[in-house]
């Protein structure tokens, strides 16, 4: 208890007293140094690659020490901090009937109750970044080129020092580079009716409509005043099986029911992000479509799945779309790829120029309410 007084007071004494550092610039050095990892020559960019919005076009991502590696595939990072926290939500159906539903979180699996939870972990896991502890990152932040951007007072104490560099990752993570919302489907929504072509206008029909998808990668703003295209609820989509069974949310609930679950993800950007689903396990998007399509219907293309017993076929898995319906959705996804992303000439894109800064708009980001007392990190 008394030591937690003390980390509090010594952050409230230079959170207070001096010039609030940069955090998203000292977040965005941090996200790209190699020398935080052991051995050293692996940062957050190798595996969240920049030509490919920051997710991994490998399967699964070798880590700092290659011999070890991770079990699924690195997904994006755009969008990644506008994801909802994890929480048991409370569902009203449309017919009136009440259920309650697991939602949001980071990582596939939900484990990570927010942003600010995830981003340390990098870091320790033996398989990514394969730092010791904590007091080893502090050090290796103190040798940094970049550790005269710490308030001096932070550099003297691993927790406040690590704490910052958290919140740094975290503010970069939120900064207008990663929610640039300038795709062609936003371009359309905002009345532009060119910005779609009519196979892409036809492939939204079937989004919302035959296809289905829109029941779970929602078109409409839900917690951002922007659609994520995703409901960020967890499902099992019967996903071929690779390697050692992945029980997904099941390993945080403990509920049989959640075997093999996953947070759906936005799908903004999905055209750059191959390969699919949490285990890399579909090379290409259109071969993800042909899944949803008849993946009831050709077993033996796709192979068996980690849990059976728990696969969603009330809303995939026979959807009776032909192929020129099955190019049109394609076409469609490929409406969500951020036009910065495309145009991108430097590791980081430039958003359109009325992104609006974080601090115009902090209350709107799910870390606000409750993961900006210090005291957190001591969770
Ligand atoms: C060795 C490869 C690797 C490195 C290095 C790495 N990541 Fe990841 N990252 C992953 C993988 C794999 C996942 C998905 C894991 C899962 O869902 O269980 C992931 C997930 C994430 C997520 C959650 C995204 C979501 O949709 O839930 C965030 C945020 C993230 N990483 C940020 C970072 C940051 C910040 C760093 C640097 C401190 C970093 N990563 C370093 C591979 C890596
Ligand atoms: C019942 C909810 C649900 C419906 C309906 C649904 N999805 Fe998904 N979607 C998910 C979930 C959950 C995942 C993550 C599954 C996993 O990783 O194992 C996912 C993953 C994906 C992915 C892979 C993204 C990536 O980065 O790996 C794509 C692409 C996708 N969905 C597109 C669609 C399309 C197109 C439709 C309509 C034909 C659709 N989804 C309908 C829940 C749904």
């Amino acid at each position: 208890m008394l030591a937690r007084i003390f980390l509090y007071l010594s952050l409230a004494s230079f959170s207070f007293s001096q010039a609030t550092p940069d955090l998203a610039e000292i977040g965005r050095l941090v996200f790209t140094d190699p020398t935080l990892s052991n051995p050293p020559g692996q940062s957050c960019l190798s595996c969240h690659q920049s030509d490919h919005a920051f997710a991994d076009p490998r399967r699964v991502s070798p880590g700092a020490n290659p011999a070890l590696s991770g079990k699924r595939n690195a997904p994006s990072l755009m969008y990644a901090a506008l994801i909802p926290p994890f929480a048991y939500e409370d569902i009203l159906l449309p017919d009136g009937t009440e259920i309650f539903a697991w939602e949001g979180g980071l990582f596939q699996d939900g484990r990570a109750k927010d942003l600010f939870a995830q981003v340390s972990q990098p870091f320790f896991e033996a398989h990514e970044m394969n730092l010791k502890n904590k007091a080893e990152l502090a050090q290796r932040i103190r040798q940094s080129n970049y550790k005269d951007r710490f308030p001096p007072e932070a550099l003297k104490n691993d927790g406040p020092l690590n704490y910052l560099v958290y919140r740094a990752l975290v503010e970069f993570l939120k900064s207008p580079t990663f929610r640039p919302f300038d795709s062609p489907f936003d371009r359309y929504q905002a009345g532009e009716k060119n910005a779609l072509s009519l196979s892409q206008k036809r492939g939204l029909d079937i989004y919302k409509n035959s296809g289905g998808c829109a029941d779970c990668h929602f078109l409409e703003p839900q917690n951002w005043n922007q659609p994520l295209l995703s409901d960020f609820g967890f499902d099992n989509l019967g996903a071929p099986a690779i390697g050692k069974k992945d029980p997904g949310l099941f390993a945080v609930t403990g509920d049989p029911d959640d075997l093999g679950k996953f947070r759906a993800p936005s799908l903004r950007n999905v055209e750059l992000t191959p390969p699919y689903l949490h285990n890399g396990s579909i090379k290409t998007l259109r071969e993800v479509l042909e899944f949803y399509n008849k993946r009831d219907l050709e077993p033996e293309r796709w192979g068996v799945t980690d849990y059976p017993e728990t696969v969603n076929h009330d809303d995939l898995g026979n959807l009776g779309l032909n192929d020129d319906e099955i190019t049109d959705l394609l076409n469609f996804l490929h409406a969500f790829t951020d036009n910065c992303l495309k145009k991108k000439t430097s590791t980081f894109p430039t958003p359109p120029k009325n992104t609006p800064p974080t601090e115009s708009i902090k209350l709107n980001f799910p870390d606000y309410t409750h993961r900006l007392d210090p005291n957190f990190h001591e969770e």
